[in-house]
């Protein structure tokens, strides 16, 4: 019987038919230690890690037997993918379940930036009573009748067009490949370069992998080639961002606000940001729902059913 290494114990209502079909271990406690997965590894056939679980050279070279490393997440920087693959195993992700989540937070940050929702609750909750709006100050921004500029047009980046155009935005967008012109038609999303999108967007929003050549895509350059009015929305990846310099232009005004679901150290928020009003910031819910939750276990589980019945498809990530 195969073995399956989870390295947490988490959403295992998704993971039903696995367990019908294999030996699955889980930990005892939430996730298993690094040296854990390491002291266990050589005995299994697949290892289902989390996003944030480093699945390392070391841990690859140990896994003795294993032929599958499903990520639960549609990201995988935490995975040595080049390595895996060199070494013939099979990389899977989850990129069917997060991607309404993930667009959908995409248009909440967009629209509670724009329409200073959290800044209204949170100085609402501070008068401890009614709050009198100035009925000339502190304006919001309207979404419709805007341009949205989506950066990295991927199922996510997709799915976040759908609801700006329904929204009343117009949409351009800039991807590594340009779509074909009939999906463009279907979307209604025009081509530009890069340059050109941060010049014309009125909101930006950020939909790219964490790869080498994304890392810090937008910096002080970028950010001062944007619109005085323009919003930053960041649901991808925080290491796309140089924070430092995102403070700066929020503080100084070179643009107008930012939506933030991710930071580029980590869980933790420049303290600058903190103290902006001009900034929404949720930590890394993209994908923070209860059904989200248990599909991307189901997706997972379906990768590693796909893989040894091959009776469905297997998400398979082709290249780091
Ligand atoms: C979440 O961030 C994911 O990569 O699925």
């Amino acid at each position: 019987m195969k073995k399956v290494l989870v390295t947490y114990n988490m959403f295992r209502e998704g993971f039903v038919e696995m367990e019908s079909k294999y030996k699955v271990t889980y930990p005892e406690k939430k996730s298993f230690t690094y040296e854990e997965v390491l002291d266990l590894i050589p005995a299994y056939d697949v290892l289902c890690s989390m996003f944030n679980f480093p699945v390392t050279k070391e841990l690859i070279d140990r896994g003795t037997k294993l032929q599958l490393i499903a990520n639960y997440a549609v990201g995988y920087e935490n995975i040595d993918v080049a390595y895996a693959l060199e070494k013939g195993l099979t990389v899977a992700n989850t990129p069917g379940p997060v991607t309404a989540p993930t667009a959908n937070l995409a248009l909440a940050l967009l629209l509670d930036t724009a329409r200073r929702v959290t800044e209204y609750d949170r100085k609402l909750r501070m008068k401890g009573q009614g709050l009198k709006v100035s009925l000339s100050e502190n304006l919001g921004v309207a979404v419709e009748g805007r341009t949205l500029g989506i950066i990295g047009m991927g199922r996510i980046g997709k799915a976040f067009c759908k609801r700006a155009i329904a929204c009343g935005m117009s949409v351009i967008y800039h991807n590594r490949r340009r779509l074909s012109l009939d999906e463009e038609t279907k979307l209604g999303a025009a081509y530009v370069s890069f340059e050109e999108l941060l010049e014309q967007a009125d909101f930006v929003s950020l939909n790219a992998p964490s790869t080498k050549e994304t890392y810090h895509l937008i910096g002080e350059g970028e950010l001062k080639r944007m619109k005085p009015s323009a919003i930053l929305v960041n649901t991808a990846r925080g290491v796309l961002v140089d924070e430092h310099a995102l403070v700066k232009a929020l503080k100084e005004g070179v643009i107008w606000g930012a939506g933030l679901d991710v930071f580029e150290f980590g869980d933790h928020p420049l303290p600058g940001l903190l103290e902006l009003d001009n900034v929404v910031m949720t930590p890394h819910i993209g994908t923070q729902t209860v059904t989200s939750r248990i599909e991307m276990a189901k997706a997972v589980s379906d990768n590693v059913v796909g893989f040894f019945e091959g009776d469905r498809p297997v998400a398979r990530v082709l290249h780091p």
